[in-house]
């Protein structure tokens, strides 16, 4: 099929929900995609924070193939090999913990919070069902994960939302003492380094406040790692930075190496208050997708990955601050490792259009926001590359 029957086919048998740049790929390998047109083009989204080992990883497509030989489904009425491994590896890397698997970042999301709910109405009825999210926050698209996703364009022509969502204002530690309610309050949800809202990390001291009025009011921290986590920011998990542990973290994007899985791991206090059946999912611990999690999760430890990150995020902002000087419509540069969010004091589509045009790729986070979240392996030649090209861009 050609570029252009491709697009035709989409706009004619697709729902409208994607707007697509006019582009069709067909190959990556390593840090770069290549079109149905041969282009070549450096990728530096990444699939949004998900392909963070790159493409055409020899391990992961091992992985695939030996997994999906021997079994690729049987349900969650029986036990596999590969859900046990994996969760085994996140919990020994993360925090004394119990995991439970789904299909995407959203799933994680609406299970976090369900979990949440079930635990808090145990340790203080129906009444303590509230979630607090924070401005600027983005945790998914199904409703629970809607309904906290603090940034109202998302719930145009969606309401109402979920009752019992409170927001407050990011990184603003002095509301917190009176919204966290030891009677209401089920949960807070929070993205230690915020994504979709534009790459805002989060200060410890907010951080810091939100734990302690957490453990004071038996409320429900979940941390929502499920872009910044897994090596992104520089350490395996988002958490690690500051050492406040969640009682919930969520995970998806990069876990399964460009399948779809999403993971939940929660404290022993969480788990003991779920029982069979309260919640399930038909393709949640899929073989394949958990068997190729582990070797994404091992590989990424194994070469110490999230070293590696944060030198390269170093690099790559020192980068960006000298093109600041002689372009003063940029901003700002925010992030930690490799999620990297470049501010400018105007709408970026012609700049996303600008790089593509000239091979690399980049998205956004907000309107005014470049988002750069590249595979994790890039090398200094790649961020020079990418350098290079935004700057011309810049100066066209
Ligand atoms: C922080 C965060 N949470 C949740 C989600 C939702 O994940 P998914 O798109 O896999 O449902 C996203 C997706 O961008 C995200 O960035």
């Amino acid at each position: 099929m050609t570029t252009a029957q491709i697009m035709e086919l989409d706009q004619q048998y697709l729902a409208p929900i994607y707007k697509r740049a006019p582009i069709v790929f067909d190959r990556g390998v390593g840090v770069y995609l290549y079109d149905t047109d041969g282009n070549k083009y450096l990728d530096f989204l990444g699939g949004i924070a998900v392909n963070s080992l790159g493409h055409a990883v020899p391990e992961i497509i091992g992985a695939v193939a030996q997994q999906a030989a021997r079994l690729m489904h049987v349900s969650n009425l029986y036990h596999t090999e590969p859900y046990a491994v994996l969760a085994k590896l996140l919990v020994d890397h993360a925090f004394p913990s119990k995991a439970f698997f789904c299909n995407s970042g959203s799933e994680a999301i609406e299970a976090a919070l369900k979990f949440s709910r079930k635990w808090a109405c145990g340790v203080a009825g129906e009444t303590k069902h509230e979630i607090i999210a924070f401005d600027h926050s983005f945790h998914g698209r199904t409703y629970g994960a809607l309904s906290v996703t603090a940034q109202t364009k998302y719930h145009e022509g969606f309401k109402p939302m979920l009752p019992g969502v409170v927001v407050l204002p990011f990184n603003d530690a002095s509301t917190l003492d009176a919204a966290i309610s030891a009677e209401r309050t089920a949960a807070v949800i929070v993205e230690p380094v915020q994504g979709e809202g534009g790459i805002n990390p989060a200060q410890v001291e907010f951080l810091q406040t939100i734990r302690r009025l957490c453990d004071d009011r038996k409320t429900a921290l979940i941390f929502d790692e499920i872009q910044c986590g897994l090596c992104r920011t520089g350490k395996l998990f988002a958490y690690q930075h500051h050492g406040i542990e969640p009682d919930l973290l969520t995970l998806a994007k990069p876990l399964g190496g460009g399948l779809p899985i999403g993971a939940v791991l929660m404290k022993s206090h969480i788990a003991e208050a779920l029982t069979p059946g309260c919640h399930g999912s038909t393709f949640g611990a899929n073989p394949v997708a958990c068997h190729v999690a582990a070797a994404v999760l091992r590989k990424m430890i194994d070469e110490n990955l999230a070293d590696r990150t944060r030198a390269a995020g170093e690099y790559f902002r020192a980068g960006l601050r000298r093109l600041q000087e002689t372009h003063p419509d940029l901003k700002a540069i925010r992030g930690l490792g490799l999620l990297v969010g470049v501010e400018f004091d105007r709408k970026v589509d012609d700049i996303i259009a600008g790089c593509r045009a000239k091979g690399l790729i980049v998205g956004s986070a907000g309107e005014n926001v470049l988002r750069c979240a590249p595979p994790l392996i890039v090398e200094h030649a790649h961020i020079d590359e990418a350098l290079r090209i935004l700057g011309e861009v810049l100066a066209a």
